[in-house]
């Protein structure tokens, strides 16, 4: 049965969810799902803006028909041609076969390369600033290179003041029926997830997002429409604040995380020690991860929202305890910048994991790393003491 939601009255929400999949990219894990939304304008023209993931074929399928109540599909827009939006493609040409693609020239490129040759000649190339005008309604086409993919446009709306976005100010998290954010409470589960899915997709390209917001900030948005996740309507204003901190790279808050792993549980000892010593001088709200059980993705994205990071590890073969190794790569991927840090290691014979983790930081831009990092050698000691509780001291009085 069709599912649909009507988001003007001439626009309609014709995508799905999945709350299958475990990862998405089959990399991010996804316990709340994900949303694959996709609309269609019915305008004097009939105008699909983008298709969907396989997964939910059937579901979009039932929902076009239903939306076109007969009529045939003039246009397929293709804001993005990563196949959770283009699987759909050719489904869509068989069953409406005089339907015109509208797309970058760079996606045309792309439809050549995932179908066939004679697939990108059919598209009509959109540049930046060009129209299509659909009757009432006049679509402006921007582009967003590499937000998150090179060939990516986004298409501005003017009479319903509704911006299609891509994948830009997309989510993990299905939708349940409750496709707006006014009709969801947009609280800590909905942010963690906005800013999990920002900061490890697109984290990477802030500059092309900067890109991005400016052209955004001469349009008068109402509705923001993105490919994942809910319709932004209420909470623009806060949605448009964290992206200009997630791509300038500055932190959220004044914050600390705390990430740990340890083998035998003694590193894990001493920064719970130093937790406690940092709520003793009033930090609040510490986020401690056992970096061996986090996702790498949820350590990204509280990299990217706490000013603070505490790193401790283990020495292990002369390096780093490996799932430390994999959370500092991330972090050099996807750029974490900006954040002051402390170092802690531990070592039975020669301790050297901090001299590693701060190569590391080095090799990140304006990453100030705290003086003298902990070393411990099996066990934390009363020695150490004085020393850790300096750093909570430092972080303390740093944070308030
Ligand atoms: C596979 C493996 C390799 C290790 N390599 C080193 C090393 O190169 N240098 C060192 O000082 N300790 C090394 N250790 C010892 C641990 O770093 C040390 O026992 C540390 O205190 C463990 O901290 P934890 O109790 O938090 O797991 C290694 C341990 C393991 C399991
Ligand atoms: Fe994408
Ligand atoms: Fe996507």
């Amino acid at each position: 049965m069709h599912c649909t939601r009507k988001i003007t009255e001439d626009l309609l929400w014709i995508g799905g969810s999945d709350r299958r999949l475990a990862r998405f990219e089959n990399l991010f894990p996804i316990p709340r799902g994900v949303s694959y939304n996709s609309y269609l304008l019915l305008d004097e023209k009939t105008v699909l803006i983008d298709t969907a993931d396989e997964s939910i074929s059937r579901q979009f399928f039932e929902n076009l028909e239903y939306g076109l109540d007969g009529r045939a599909l003039d246009y397929l827009i293709i804001q993005h041609m990563e196949p959770d939006h283009c699987a759909l493609i050719c489904d869509v040409i068989r069953r409406w076969p005089d339907v015109k693609l509208v797309c970058s020239a760079k996606a045309a490129g792309m439809l050549g390369q995932f179908f066939t040759p004679d697939m990108a000649e059919r598209a009509i190339t959109a540049a930046e600033g060009d129209k299509l005008l659909t009757g009432r309604h006049t679509l402006h086409f921007f582009m967003a290179p590499m937000v998150h993919w090179p060939e990516v446009m986004v298409t501005y709306d003017e009479l319903s003041k509704t911006l299609f976005s891509a994948d830009a100010f997309g989510t993990f998290g299905a939708l349940s029926g409750n496709i707006f954010d006014d009709e969801i409470n947009f609280d800590a589960a909905w942010l963690a997830d906005t800013r999990r899915y920002y900061t490890n997709i697109v984290g990477k390209f802030g500059a092309q997002v900067q890109a991005l917001l400016k052209k955004a900030d001469l349009l008068d948005i109402e509705i923001i429409c993105p490919l994942h996740g809910p319709i932004w309507r209420e909470n623009i204003a806060l949605l448009l604040e964290k992206y200009q901190q997630w791509s300038t790279y500055e932190p959220e808050e004044k914050a600390v995380m705390i990430a740990c792993c340890s083998m035998y549980g003694n590193t894990e000892n001493a920064v719970e020690v130093l937790a406690a010593m940092l709520a003793d001088r009033g930090v609040r709200n510490i986020a401690m991860y056992d970096v061996s059980g986090t996702d790498v993705s949820e350590l990204i994205a509280e990299s990217f929202r706490c000013s603070h990071i505490v790193l401790a590890s283990p020495t292990y073969n002369g390096g780093l305890h490996p799932k430390m190794e994999s959370y500092l790569a991330d972090m050099k991927a996807v750029t974490v910048r900006n954040r002051t840090v402390a170092l802690l290691d531990n070592g039975t014979w020669a301790p050297v994991a901090a001299k590693h983790m701060a190569a590391r930081m080095e090799e990140l831009k304006n990453m100030t790393v705290l003086e003298q990092p902990i070393s411990i050698k099996s066990v934390l000691g009363d020695k150490q003491l004085d020393a850790l509780s300096a750093l909570a001291d430092e972080i303390a009085s740093q944070l308030s």
